[in-house]
């Protein structure tokens, strides 16, 4: 296992990704990563808020290197890869456990000074107790259920698995998917239609076989199982 350059812990922080992004701009290594207890202006994809209670991870990680269309899938593939063998992802940035959301994965690209570099956040309820899940989400979401006392040991090893999956090869992080994908075979709803999910390829889009008989490849948004 690779091991983390320089770690930040903060009890609060308005967004992890926020203070990882200024870290980076101060010369932050590839691999850097910044934890909080708490956020009090969490993010999550699509312009939405991520709000988390007590014993929720929030991690994000400095990412110069191994920037790619599978950026999102490896740090899904990792939180999977800790949370045990039931964990799978789901194209392009949650990770389930039975069907519900455990974990949920928003990138960001920053332009360093002319280098492309990203800021890879993740959001993971490893100890929250599932009755502390706000109603409206708690029949979609899940929870490790770990002691509080195995939070940062999941984020040490979490840190430790996105390194490592960051150096795999495209067709490495396709295969490991393969065998974690939510949605293969499964008929799913897209902006576009629906159809049958096929996969996921080396550019990290999601194949759909559509109700039309055509192959659709998806780079974007979001798909609702049916
Ligand atoms: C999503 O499912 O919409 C993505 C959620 C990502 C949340 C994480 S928590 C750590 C990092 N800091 C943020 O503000 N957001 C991400």
């Amino acid at each position: 296992m690779s091991a983390v350059p320089a770690w930040r812990a903060f009890e609060e922080l308005p967004s992890t990704n926020d203070t990882a992004r200024d870290w980076l701009a101060q010369g932050a290594p590839h691999g850097a990563v910044i934890t909080a207890d708490r956020q009090t202006a969490g993010r999550g994809r699509q312009g939405r808020s991520w709000v988390a209670p007590a014993g929720a991870l929030a991690l994000s990680m400095v990412v110069r290197d191994g920037l790619d269309g599978l950026l999102p899938l490896r740090a899904g593939l990792a939180v999977a890869q800790v949370a045990g063998s039931a964990a799978r992802v789901k194209w392009p940035n949650d990770v389930l456990i039975d069907g519900r959301k455990v974990a949920g994965v928003l990138v960001e690209l920053v332009d360093d000074a002319g280098a492309p570099a990203a800021i890879v956040g993740i959001g993971v309820n490893v100890a929250v107790d599932p009755l502390d899940l706000p109603p409206a989400v708690a029949a979609r979401a899940t929870t490790l259920d770990l002691p509080p006392a195995q939070l940062r040991p999941f984020a040490a090893s979490l840190s430790e698995a996105l390194l490592e999956l960051l150096t795999a090869s495209s067709d490495e992080i396709v295969r490991s998917l393969a065998a974690r994908d939510a949605l293969a075979g499964q008929h799913v709803r897209w902006a576009g239609g629906e159809g049958q999910a096929s996969g996921i390829d080396r550019d990290g889009r999601l194949m759909v076989r559509g109700d039309d008989g055509e192959l659709h490849q998806l780079s974007g948004g979001e798909v609702h199982l049916l």
